[in-house]
């Protein structure tokens, strides 16, 4: 049966019972709704207290622009290659082995610019869950096999497919694309990376319909 939003924050809490921390990953489709589902988790766990959850995203080690360019990937960017999967693994396991040793920085991403912030996300020692999310958590290719030993579950986000093409292309638009841009760039580039993802989906500890209904 799916599981409601209240057994997933069970389930969340009792991945830190275990002492030390723990670390969820959230793996799904572009556009899927992996961050607002750690958003949600995030902000639901931690309630009005001191926070005891932080949210890392995998976005965070997309590849400069700048590098891109050289490599002469710009075009497929958000393609597993083209972010730092080896870094991200490192930043996992620093994670995991320094919870109390102070603040560990992790990048963010800045959707306006889409280019990676360094220093801009903050992990506190008191954190003893992290969240961690995006599309290739589950990937067995390069790098990205790395990634999945750090992470205690993973969840796989899952919409249905006219629902989150919808979803995506608006919010390329929201994002400074034209509707044209928008629908050519998700067609041609997020789409390939879908199929990607989709293809780990058997690989997650649950599968999270998109259905599932969050607090506002
Ligand atoms: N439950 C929901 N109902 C309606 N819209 C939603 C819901 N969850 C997410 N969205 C919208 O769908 C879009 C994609 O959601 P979100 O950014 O969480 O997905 P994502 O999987 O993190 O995407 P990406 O892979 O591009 O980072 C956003 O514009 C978001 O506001
Ligand atoms: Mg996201």
């Amino acid at each position: 049966m799916a599981p409601t939003f209240a057994d997933l924050l069970d389930r969340a809490r009792a991945l830190a019972d275990g002492g030390g921390r723990a670390v969820l990953g959230i793996a799904g489709s572009p556009g899927a709704g992996k961050t607002t589902l750690a958003e949600t988790l995030v902000r639901e766990l931690n309630g009005p207290g001191d926070p005891w959850v932080a949210h890392v995203p995998m976005d965070g080690f997309h590849l400069a622009d700048a590098e891109l360019e050289r490599l002469g990937r710009r075009d497929r960017k958000g393609a597993p290659d083209t972010f730092d999967a080896a870094g991200y693994a490192a930043l996992l396991r620093r994670l995991r082995e320094e919870p109390g040793e102070g603040t560990v920085y992790a990048p963010g991403f800045e959707r306006v610019l889409e280019q990676p912030i360094a220093g801009a996300v903050p992990v506190e020692p008191t954190a003893r869950l992290v969240v961690t999310e995006g599309n290739y958590l589950l990937l067995g290719t390069g790098a990205w096999a790395l990634v999945r030993p750090q992470l205690d579950e993973v969840w796989f986000c899952e919409l249905e497919e006219r629902e989150r093409l919808r979803r995506l292309i608006a919010r390329h638009e929201r994002f400074g694309k034209t509707h044209e841009e928008a629908v050519a760039w998700v067609m041609r580039s997020d789409q390939r990376n879908a199929e990607l993802v989709a293809a780990t989906r058997d690989r997650a500890d649950l599968v999270v319909p998109a259905a599932t209904a969050l607090p506002s």
